[in-house]
């Protein structure tokens, strides 16, 4: 009997973007769209293109350029809604509206303010809607999403979903939109759903499980044994609160324990590192260091019973190998004497393609780190691709910034920004080193930013290793992440907070 096919929804660019502070601009959006599809995702959810005019921007990019997986967009269940993100998603080879609504009484009843034969309206007219307009290309499809589905009462649910069906929806997804489920539980309810709603079995029925118990891996993985064929989930599992599924745990429960799922999916599991790496610079989260698969730590052996075990069988002490998941690979790959045909090609294997006049400018922080440290990294690539991807879009750069600090004076900064073509100087004086940069920075910009988080790491190992800034800002109370690396950390912690500066005015706060 053959194995059955998972696919892999990956929500990054949506989910994922409503994490506090992971906004990202549409190029950083293009470059992971990018990057999810060499790691060979089935579906991308692009974004929410109603939720503003850049995000609709970013969704219709992504689905004009990027080939491979299906670019989905959200929509609620409203006209409007669904009406816009047809229009960024159709360009896409093969589109999909995801359009959702509420299903359970407390949301039904207090976030919606719907009764449930109204939803019942809602779904027949908004999924055929959607089928309507999708049934103009060839390759689109429709999902619909019965949202806080876990506690909704499963009658009621089944009959919704089986209206979805009938409306011409072909996925089907049934959310743990507030992590409230456990895995048993979990997968005994889509075996409900199954029996209560026959239509499912001639659909996709896919499962969206949030992390607020810790559980949402376990709770797909469950939903997977219980006959669902579509997980959504996110690279470092971000999304929401305390984020959506992980991409990676899910990918990789299932690979290793393929003699219990019987199961395969698409992914490519030797792009997971690069991507999750990827995904961290760009929306400045961190990966804990013992985070499963993706963590620093995923693959080291302190102890040295299992140092010794690995060394004789890797099988000892590892379930899979750091090669699996692309881990292998990250040694030196450019040295100083190498020259922008060398750079050229090392990015294009990476999977970068940088216009000429952006290999221009790579090429001259290649040389400065190059100059710095006898051997390049693919980390250090990585850094310096990141930097050049994000700079494109700015609305703010530092020019410059001087720094003076001492046991005995009062630290003093100077920053020159670049701010919407126009050079602006700022200076402070504070009590703080780093404090002084960042208020000379907000003289400069005009804003009142409040740090709420602060993290300098070395990228790579030795003294010579480039330093990684992550700074989160609150501006107008919101916050806004920030990440940069430079051979300076004051230079790296000043570029961060420019950053979160530039998330902030994308966002419309600066
Ligand atoms: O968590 C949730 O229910 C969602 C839906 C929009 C799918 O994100
Ligand atoms: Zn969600």
């Amino acid at each position: 009997m053959s194995s059955r096919y998972i696919r892999i929804f990956d929500t990054t660019l949506r989910d994922g973007e409503q994490a506090p502070g992971a906004t990202m601009n549409k190029a950083e959006k293009l470059e992971i769209a990018r990057q999810l599809a060499k790691l060979k995702v089935d579906i991308i959810e692009a974004g929410f293109p109603i939720a503003s005019p850049d995000d609709f921007e970013a969704v219709k990019a992504i689905a004009a350029e990027v080939k491979g997986p299906r670019i989905a967009g959200l929509a609620r269940a409203i006209e409007q809604d669904i009406r816009v993100c047809w229009d960024a998603v159709k360009v896409a080879e093969t589109p999909r509206i995801h359009t959702f609504i509420s299903t359970s009484e407390v949301h039904m009843k207090y976030q919606i303010k719907k009764t449930p034969a109204e939803v019942l309206a809602d779904t027949r007219a908004m999924v055929s809607l959607a089928r309507d307009l999708a049934g103009t290309h060839a390759g689109a499809d429709v999902e619909f999403s019965a949202m806080d589905a876990s506690r909704s009462e499963a009658g009621f649910l089944a009959e919704v979903l089986g209206v979805a069906v009938e409306c011409g929806a072909t996925t089907i997804n049934v959310p743990d939109t507030v992590g409230y489920a456990l895995p048993l539980e979990f997968g005994d309810f889509i075996r409900e759903l199954y029996r209560l709603c026959p239509a499912l079995a001639d659909v996709t029925v896919s499962v969206h499980c949030h992390n607020d118990l810790g559980l949402a891996t376990a709770n797909s993985l469950a939903a997977v044994r219980a006959g669902a064929t579509q997980v959504e989930c996110a690279m470092n599992g971000i999304g929401e609160r305390a984020g959506n599924a992980s991409l990676e745990e899910v990918v990789m429960a299932i690979r290793t324990r393929r003699d219990s799922f019987d199961c395969e999916t698409g992914v490519d599991t030797r792009e997971i590192a690069r991507t999750s790496r990827l995904v961290s610079t760009l929306t400045g989260y961190q990966i804990q260091r013992n985070k499963a698969i993706v963590g620093r730590n995923a693959f080291a052996h302190e102890s040295g019973i299992h140092q010794a075990g690995v060394l004789s069988e890797a099988s000892t002490f590892e379930i899979m190998t750091p090669a699996d998941v692309g881990l292998a690979d990250n040694d030196i790959v450019l040295g100083k004497h190498s020259g922008r045909h060398a750079l050229r090609a090392k990015l294009a294997e990476l999977g970068y393609t940088l216009s000429d006049a952006d290999l221009q400018d790579a090429f001259a922080r290649f040389k400065e780190i190059a100059d710095k440290k006898k051997q390049v990294t693919v980390l250090d690539l990585e850094a310096l691709v990141s930097e050049e991807i994000r700079e494109r879009q700015d609305l703010f750069t530092l020019r410059s910034f001087v720094n003076q600090s001492g046991s005995t004076i009062t630290p003093t900064s100077q920053v020159e920004v670049e701010a919407r073509g126009e050079l602006k100087k700022g200076r402070s004086f504070s009590n703080g080193t780093v404090e002084s940069v960042f208020a000379a920075i907000d003289d400069a910009v005009g804003i009142s930013g409040s740090l709420a988080d602060y993290q300098v790491r070395a990228i790579s190992a030795g003294k010579d290793s480039l330093a990684e800034v992550r700074v989160a800002v609150e501006v107008n109370g919101r916050s806004f992440n920030g990440q940069a690396v430079s051979f300076d950390f004051m230079e790296a912690s000043a570029k961060a907070y420019v950053r979160a500066v530039n998330n902030a005015a994308a966002a419309g706060e600066v």
